[in-house]
């Protein structure tokens, strides 16, 4: 978009993956707190996004106003609250006549529900796709965009439509991100329901790499690390593939009361700036066989992040070769292990690991 926002891709924390309809007040200000003081806000943790839910009823004038009973001090002085702890402030709503969690939604009433955010300080806003009807996906989003656009506060706009229309072929002028696929759930694969398994995720986004780029971003949704359904080595693989694949670093669960390898997770600096790397590339895939997968994502620097990905249930030794990586194969190049937090020296032609069961090595090779 021309809102200049998201030159990287966007960090955050949102409610829904954990705390679902059951978000308030308290809920906000407690994580708001929790993450100005345990190093997120420093890692790069910005918007303190309240997903569905928050909404009460529209006033005679059409104007949308807070549940009062969830949010008793309203949601501009929580707003306060948030930018008072040196945060950012994101809000969701909806493209169609309700939310998913049946709260009124936007449609019709885009120009005011733009200017109420903006009047309430909010500077990011998740707009979501439910009771859209027979609407036009890109209408419907253009019209919100040029509503926010309107208000001249800069407030970056998270397309969720799920990719029902492709959004990453006409969404780059409209939004800062789009939602690439249906929701998350905190397991490792498959199909639940409407939802998917963090593995089955990573194979929807991944091919639409070409897409992205400062600015404008693919969305593979939100983080489920330290949600309680995968394990450690997991969740740092979910972690690991979010940052190759530039995706939003919005975390998704209770950080008021994470345990310790969670926030090692979270707070992995050299993982997080492969994810926010200038260059802004997303990496993808470049070779897979069986469970066995290298990736690669090249760096401002001259370099490559690469990842290998051992999706089995048994241990793995997974080789990646320079020119997989689109390196000549005789260039030498520093090696870091991301995960290890160790140097591995200056590595030539190849670079070989043993990989654990639904794990990933993650390496940083720079010039
Ligand atoms: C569907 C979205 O995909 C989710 O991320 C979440 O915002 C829910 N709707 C809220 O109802």
């Amino acid at each position: 978009t021309t809102n200049g926002l998201a030159r990287t891709p966007p960090m955050g924390w949102n409610s829904w993956n954990k705390f679902g309809c059951k978000v308030d007040e308290a809920v906000i200000r407690r994580t708001a707190d929790a993450i100005a003081a345990n190093g997120m806000k420093e890692a790069g943790y910005a918007y303190i996004v309240i997903d569905d839910c928050w909404h009460g009823s529209r006033d005679a004038d059409g104007f949308i106003t807070e549940d009062r009973q969830r949010f008793p001090g309203g949601l501009k002085a929580l707003g306060d609250y948030i930018h008072g702890k040196g945060l950012k402030f994101g809000i969701y709503s909806d493209a169609g006549t309700k939310t998913c969690g049946g709260r009124p939604g936007s449609q019709g009433h885009e120009y005011q529900d733009a200017l109420r955010y903006a009047r309430w300080g909010v500077d990011y806003l998740k707009y979501d796709w439910c009771s859209s009807g027979v609407r036009n996906a890109e209408d419907a989003y253009a019209t919100m965009a040029d509503a926010l656009r309107a208000t001249g506060r800069p407030i970056l706009f998270s397309l969720c439509e799920w990719g029902n229309s492709k959004p990453w072929l006409w969404a780059a002028k409209i939004g800062n991100m789009w939602r690439t696929t249906g929701d998350i759930t905190d397991k490792w694969e498959g199909k639940h329901g409407h939802s998917w398994g963090v593995a089955s995720i990573v194979d929807l986004n991944e091919p639409l790499w070409p897409f992205a780029g400062p600015g404008h971003w693919n969305d593979p949704d939100m983080l489920e690390v330290g949600n309680g359904g995968l394990s450690d080595a997991e969740y740092r693989a979910h972690f690991s593939l979010w940052a190759m694949m530039a995706a939003p670093l919005i975390a998704g669960n209770d950080v008021a009361a994470m345990s310790d390898a969670t926030r090692a997770i979270l707070l992995n600096r050299a993982v997080i700036a492969v994810d926010q790397d200038p260059l802004g590339a997303q990496g993808h895939r470049v070779w897979r066989s069986g469970a066995q997968e290298v990736w690669v994502k090249p760096m401002a620097d001259g370099g490559r992040t690469l990842l290998l990905w051992n999706r089995g249930d048994a241990p793995a030794r997974i080789a990646a070769d320079w020119p997989s990586l689109g390196l000549p194969a005789t260039v030498r190049l520093r090696g870091r292990d991301l995960w290890a937090h160790t140097d591995l020296g200056r590595l030539s032609g190849r670079y070989a690991a043993e990989v654990a069961p639904h794990g990933v090595v993650m390496v940083r090779l720079a010039p």
